[in-house]
């Protein structure tokens, strides 16, 4: 029997939660379900041109390891289908490389470079880790100013098919944040003036800067904001303090 104090543990327990924010959910499924844009009866096959860059591609690995090769195949058949991948050519680089098909669909499914639907011409990742949330004005910020200018919300493309937006983890631009990735590109230092000027440049045709924002004072890279604290010189190049002669 159950004492009081285990059954009054057992009743909080459940009511008791050890998150304080909502819980995180993929609004991605794993399970392929068939529409009438991707099925494996839609054909799906690599243009002359890209069919010879996969040659040169799996000749980059030994031979008996070309499933190396899978991952920037499958990149190359998204690229050729308006950056989203359907299953046709998951079969298609499947019988390419000799791999069973399950395979295939494992590193589709894994990486989440990899748009298993269709989106919109520009692809918006927006990153609300951590860094993106506490530096400048924070990537809360910048969400919202990307579903205002858009009129859509996250996981949704626009009417017009220009648009997907989706919210993903750190990018690895950290120092940089908060920023945005659109389709190749990063957009960094980002304000809620910047990624409205970005996002309008697009729907007008017209292509931003990509990397940081901040200025025309701004940093280039990643350096410090407030110039540069170390390497100030210029490279003395190799050997330097090791040759006698230098
Ligand atoms: S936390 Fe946003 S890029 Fe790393």
């Amino acid at each position: 029997m159950l004492s009081s104090v285990r059954k009054q543990l057992l009743s909080s327990a459940v009511k008791r939660y050890f998150h304080a924010s909502v819980l995180a959910c993929s609004d991605k499924s794993f399970v392929h379900r068939d529409t009438p844009e991707n099925n494996s009866n839609v054909p799906f096959d690599f243009t002359p041109e890209n069919k010879k860059r996969c040659e040169l591609i799996i000749s980059n690995y030994p031979k008996g390891h070309e499933a190396a090769a899978c991952i920037p195949l499958l990149d190359l058949a998204q690229r050729q289908n308006d950056n989203w991948l359907p299953i046709s050519a998951m079969h298609k680089v499947a019988e390419i490389l000799k791999m069973p098909r399950m395979r295939v669909y494992e590193v589709a499914t894994f990486y989440t470079m990899f748009n298993r639907e269709p989106v919109g011409k520009y692809f918006v990742q927006i990153c609300t880790t951590t860094p993106c949330i506490l530096n400048g004005v924070g990537s809360d910020a910048i969400l919202e100013a990307i579903k205002q200018n858009l009129g859509i919300d996250v996981g949704h493309t626009t009417k017009d098919k220009m648009f997907t937006l989706a919210e993903v983890e750190c990018l690895g631009a950290c120092v940089n944040a908060p920023m945005v990735q659109i389709n190749d590109d990063y957009y960094e230092d980002l304000t809620v003036d910047d990624i409205n000027r970005i996002l309008n440049d697009l729907k007008a045709g017209k292509k931003p800067k990509p990397g940081p924002q901040s200025g025309q004072n701004g940093r280039f890279a990643s350096e410090p904001k407030n110039g540069l604290t170390s390497l100030t010189e210029p490279p003395r190049g190799p050997g330097f303090g090791v040759r006698p002669d230098l």
